[in-house]
């Protein structure tokens, strides 16, 4: 298992995963993404390979194939924080059958080397609450609980 930057020639697999996290997501929260999100919005992920200064975009690859990946961004703290920067991963998938093994892991050793090198002074994401994996990986890579979000259907 190999985790790299990943390149322009990625982009249509990378963008084949996200739609696979909408539905994946949709399938297992029933929540209210617009799944036609992805193949709306190829410049987002065009955006995240070549903007390297701003997008941290990796795949993990297994003999060749790639079989997960995260893209994440810097940005600035919010002005009532006393920090300046944070890195935040915005979306992330491995194809089921890679899953538990050592890719999550070195995909989130990664972003925190990542981080690091940009002089960020501290990592955020978010996800939705049932979701137990994505929460144990973090939590187990040394995140902390931070805040709770609340939403009201209407
Ligand atoms: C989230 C995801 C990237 C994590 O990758 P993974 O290979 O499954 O990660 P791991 O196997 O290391 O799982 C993380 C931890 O959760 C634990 N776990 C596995 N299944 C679990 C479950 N159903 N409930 C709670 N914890 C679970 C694992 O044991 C592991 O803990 P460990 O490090 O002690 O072994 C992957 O599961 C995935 O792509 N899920 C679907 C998409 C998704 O949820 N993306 C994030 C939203 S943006």
């Amino acid at each position: 298992m190999q985790v790299r930057q990943a390149t322009i020639e990625d982009l249509k697999k990378v963008q084949e995963l996200n739609q696979m996290l909408f539905d994946w997501e949709v399938k297992a929260f029933n929540v209210p993404w617009n799944r036609n999100w992805p193949q709306e919005n190829e410049q987002y992920f065009r955006t995240a390979i070549t903007d390297t200064k701003k997008y941290l975009a990796l795949v993990a690859e297994q003999n060749g194939k790639i079989v997960g990946y995260v893209i994440s961004v810097i940005r600035d703290a919010p002005s009532y924080r006393t920090e300046k920067l944070f890195v935040e991963p915005e979306n992330m998938f491995i194809l089921p059958e890679f899953r538990g093994g050592i890719a999550a892991y070195r995909l989130v050793e990664k972003i925190k080397e990542w981080a690091l090198s940009k002089n960020a002074d501290y990592l955020k994401f978010s996800t939705q609450s049932a979701n137990e994996r994505m929460l144990s990986l973090f939590r187990k890579r040394g995140f902390k609980d931070h805040q709770v979000v609340l939403e009201m259907k209407l």
